[in-house]
């Protein structure tokens, strides 16, 4: 009885969320709600083995990560890998970072996310690059990577492996990972990580990583 009680209080939040979300889009004419399945879609992105799929990431959890964030937001670049339609820049812009940017290897969704933003009027503020992570180069730190579980354990480690060797990662450089699938992946590479949020629902957890 207790557990489905709970289970109901779980459901009821995710509803909570998914409204917010729902009216998010409508007020401002976005998209970036539908969620977007890689395996049935997008088939001619000849390395779409690495995405997994599309989800935005949730009003409430990006602001509750916000609140919990160690840093002054003025100092850092936020940087999106894998942006999707652009929901977690638009939220970033909320928040007074030094430079927001964003990168998405799918063009259908790259295209979405630049409407998306200029219906915010933050095509200014906000700049999106087109391709894979693998490809992007970081601008010049403090840096705030943030990850909503966007791709497998080896692009992930090609990308931060790359950055190392390249000197490209700062001492100040956090990583937020959302859904840390592949955590492990990160702390063989030798990051330290702290729990930033957990028991979100739908069985979230937010990890910040260091070097
Ligand atoms: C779960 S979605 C997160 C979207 C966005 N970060 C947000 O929080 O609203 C992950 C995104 O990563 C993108 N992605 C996957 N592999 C990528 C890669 N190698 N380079 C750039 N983007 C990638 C996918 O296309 C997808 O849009």
């Amino acid at each position: 009885m207790k557990h489905q009680f709970l289970l109901f209080l779980v459901t009821l939040d995710n509803w909570f969320d998914h409204l917010i979300d729902y009216f998010f889009d409508r007020k401002f004419h976005l998209d970036t709600l539908t969620k977007v399945n890689f395996s049935q879609r997008l088939i001619e992105v000849p390395n779409r083995i690495n995405a997994k799929q599309y989800q935005g990431t949730r009003w409430r959890v990006f602001n509750r990560i916000m609140k919990n964030l160690p840093i002054q937001y003025r100092d850092y670049n936020f940087i999106d890998t894998g942006s999707g339609k652009g929901k977690a820049l638009i939220l970033a812009s909320g928040f007074n970072f030094k430079a927001i940017k964003g990168i998405e290897l799918f063009k259908p969704l790259y295209d979405i996310s630049c409407q998306n933003l200029r219906k915010m009027n933050l095509n200014h503020r906000i700049q999106i690059e087109h391709g894979d992570v693998l490809n992007f180069t970081p601008p010049k730190g403090p840096n705030l990577y943030y990850l909503y579980n966007p791709f497998n354990e080896n692009v992930l480690k090609d990308f931060f492996t790359n950055l190392k060797k390249n000197q490209t990662l700062g001492s100040r450089d956090v990583i937020i990972y959302l859904n840390p699938r592949y955590h492990s992946t990160l702390t063989k590479l030798g990051f330290q990580y702290q729990v930033l949020l957990n028991n979100l629902n739908y069985n979230k957890v937010v990890l910040i990583y260091t070097m």
